[in-house]
């Protein structure tokens, strides 16, 4: 157990180990590209297989990675607090490996109203085809234990949600998981290990899309799913195993990289996104903001208490039709129009009336909202930028 911070831990997890013969070593990890490997001996591939049949990991072929993949998922397990890792082209594939591990036919799960909208579609597309019935929960509203059923398996839920960033009672949540014999997913993109830990608040299994602060700079693609307990870990490892995920070793370098600088950059973004809440704060077309750190959210006990930091993410409900919005978010300069966040630039994203209506968090019908992604920008000039924006509403 190390006893270093963890900001010390993640500039030197997944060092390169010294070459016995020059005692040298380079401070960074190669990316090692390989499809394959070769075994020194028979012997040498038996034990490879022993170790993988014992459930440990274990470099048999190139799709599972090498040195530039393991010192990743040691990172992975290092923010989460988890002791098995394994890694996924996306975040999304990191969720698909989570539901497809842990879930088959006749199975039941309950699925947070708040979470990534693409779970929906994974929902349609392959949970409903495959016999695996779904119900949506508004957590903290609803009685999670009363829509327990006798087929239900799995609790999957994102905190803080992803649209309007209510704070999950993660507590809460996995006492009533574990009282009923269930699994309890946390997808912790937001938090990504760093800010919020849900293996340490009870949850069994954290999902992230390390494509957001992860890597940091908007060029990578990568999910991980990381577990504390053996079993639910070799349920995870056959999923992954069974559907031929793999990352490019020149991805998990940029994860690598970028992961070094993830302290300063999120504790930046947190010092940007509360200066623009104190804007949003002092402006009427703003009637409500939503960002967990700021003193006004409905979830900021539970961030207190919980969290140990903060990040980009801030969303605003406007006093105005979705309709008038989009005049907002077209006179942003220095905001994207687009979908992700994470990476070291601010954006902005137009949210759907549509998809807010199966939120059960979101009591505004009629009004806009709109999610940011504050960057790491002067905050001189994003204010500036966002308050000539707001100034266009009306105009
Ligand atoms: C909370 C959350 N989880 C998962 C994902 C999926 O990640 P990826 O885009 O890497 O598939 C996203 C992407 O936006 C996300 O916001």
């Amino acid at each position: 157990m190390t006893t270093h911070h963890l900001d010390t831990q993640l500039l030197h997890i997944g060092s390169a180990p010294f070459d016995p013969k020059s005692g040298t070593a380079p401070v960074s990890l190669p990316a090692i590209r390989t499809s394959t490997v070769r075994f020194e001996n028979l012997e040498a591939l038996e034990r490879a297989f022993a170790k993988r049949a014992a459930g440990e990991r274990s470099i048999t072929y190139g799709r599972s990675g090498m040195d530039t993949h393991r010192a990743l998922e040691e990172v992975f397990m290092e923010l989460e607090g988890g002791t098995y890792c394994v890694l996924a082209p996306s975040g999304m594939a990191a969720i698909n490996i989570a539901f497809l591990g842990l879930l088959k036919t006749g199975d039941h799960v309950l699925v947070g109203d708040c979470v990534y909208g693409p779970v929906r579609n994974l929902d349609r597309a392959l949970l409903q085809g495959l016999g695996i019935e779904v119900t949506y929960f508004a957590p903290g509203r609803d009685d999670v234990a009363a829509l327990i059923q006798p087929n239900t398996k799995v609790v999957y839920v994102e905190s803080p949600g992803s649209l309007l960033f209510e704070m999950i009672d993660m507590i809460a949540l996995a006492a009533v998981a574990k009282d009923n014999g269930l699994i309890l997913v946390s997808d912790n993109t937001w938090g990504s290990g760093y800010i919020y830990r849900p293996l340490a608040l009870g949850a069994d299994v954290s999902v992230v899309a390390g494509t957001k602060y992860i890597a940091g700079h908007s060029d990578v693609m990568l999910g991980a799913v990381i577990v504390k307990d053996e079993k639910i870990a070799a349920r995870i490892h056959s999923a992954q195993y069974a559907m031929g995920n793999s990352l490019s070793a020149d991805d998990a370098w940029l994860a690598l990289r970028g992961v070094k600088t993830m302290a300063v950059r999120m504790a930046q973004h947190a010092r940007n996104a509360l200066e623009v809440c104190k804007f949003f704060d002092s402006r009427k077309e703003v009637a409500r903001i939503f960002h967990p750190a700021w003193h006004k959210d409905a979830g900021f006990g539970l961030w207190q208490r919980d969290c140990t930091g903060s990040n980009g993410m801030v969303s605003v409900e406007l006093n105005c039709s979705p309709e008038a919005a989009k005049k907002f978010v077209n006179a942003l300069t220095l905001f994207g129009i687009g979908f992700s966040w994470g990476g070291f630039e601010s954006l902005v994203q137009w949210v759907d009336p549509g998809v807010l209506a199966s939120h059960a968090y979101w009591s505004s019908e009629g009004h806009a909202l709109i999610r940011l992604h504050i960057g790491l920008e002067s905050t001189i000039d994003l204010v500036e930028d966002l308050a000539q924006a707001l100034d266009k509403i009306n105009h």
